[in-house]
């Protein structure tokens, strides 16, 4: 018996890294997996079946079942294809796991439009594509009177709720998953559909050349290894769960922990000259929590923004 057995879960960008990860664990629990990966580089270009498919033939082997999606979340209808091959299939959809990536960082200055355009597409468009879907499929089973199983656990990053230099474009696309998560939470609450999001740090082929790559320190790849990330979602896709819905969980290796979201600091009145407003500045400043740092602890340092001003 698995925590998920019987379940059917859509995986995007299943064939490598975090999301081939999650699609092993949910298979391993009971779960019947649609696997989705374009397979393109790491910057989104190209395409290729084989790591969906290799995926495929792990959880086949290892007694599961599991069907490739070729598709390309970024494209609504194709994305809708992938949610009606998990019904077709398995006769249901269950968990959607908003995990496809790309990244094309750049400093804002040297950021092209198609830089922008792409990675906002695949993480933000292609989070609300499935979603979108699916929460069709469910509000249809829910006015028919049919009991609705539903779970979207979305992708967002340290880099979104906290803010990394370099990356405006996909900063952008992940703070807009959160937001994405904590508004659907409460749309969806109503026919018992949870929705979670992840700000994972993992090894995989989007961060390992970041961290350090061959010269990374002994243990790094294996102490953040991506299976990590899916102990949290898997479990967040099980029926113990049913309770848990609007909440951000980041993950670091063994370490999880819940990211707070944003919530009104210290307030003042404002003068009606805007020349006066320096002092009153000077006082919310003083008193307000610092930003995040990229450990999601209150950061000091340069380059920072800072209490005064
Ligand atoms: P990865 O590059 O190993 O895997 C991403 C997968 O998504 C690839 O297999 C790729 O083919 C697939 N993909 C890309 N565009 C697609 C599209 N349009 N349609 C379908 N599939 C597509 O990267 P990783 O690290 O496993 O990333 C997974 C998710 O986790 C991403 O959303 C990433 O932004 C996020 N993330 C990862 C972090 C990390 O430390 N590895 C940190 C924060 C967030």
């Amino acid at each position: 018996m698995g925590i998920l057995d019987g379940k059917v879960a859509l995986v995007t960008g299943a064939g490598r890294g975090i999301g081939r990860e999650h699609a092993l664990m949910m298979a391993s629990e009971g779960a019947n997996v649609v696997v989705n990966d374009l397979g393109g580089d790491a910057a989104g270009g190209g395409a290729d079946a084989t790591p969906a498919q290799d995926v495929v033939a792990e959880i086949e082997a290892m007694g599961g079942e599991a069907v490739v999606n070729g598709g390309n979340v970024a494209i609504f209808d194709e994305a809708g294809a992938m949610v009606q091959q998990a019904i077709d299939t398995f006769g249901d959809i269950n968990i959607i796991v908003n995990n496809a990536g790309i990244l094309r960082d750049r400093m804002l200055f040297s950021m092209s439009e198609d830089d922008w355009d792409a990675v906002i597409a695949v993480h933000l468009k292609g989070t609300f594509a499935p979603s979108n879907h699916a929460a069709k499929y469910w509000r249809e089973k829910a006015k028919a009177g049919e009991d609705v199983y539903g779970r979207i656990i979305n992708t967002a990053s340290p880099s979104g709720i906290y803010g990394n230099v370099g990356q405006t474009n996909y900063g952008a696309a992940k703070a807009g998953i959160a937001a994405f998560s904590l508004i659907a939470a409460q749309e969806l609450a109503k026919y018992g559909v949870t929705v979670n999001c992840l700000a994972p740090t993992a090894w995989s082929r989007m961060t390992a050349d970041l961290m350090g790559g061959d010269n990374a320190p002994d243990g790094l790849a294996e102490a953040i290894s991506p299976r990590w990330i899916a102990v949290i979602t898997s479990w967040l896709a099980s029926p113990e769960a049913q309770n848990v819905t609007g909440r951000c969980f980041d993950i670091r290796g063994e370490n999880l922990g819940i990211a707070e979201g944003w919530h009104l600091g210290p307030v003042a009145k404002q003068t009606d000259d805007p020349a006066d407003m320096g002092p009153v500045v000077a006082e919310l400043m003083s008193k307000a929590r610092l930003n995040a740092s990229m450990a999601g602890t209150d950061h000091e340092g340069p380059g920072f923004p800072s209490q005064s001003i």
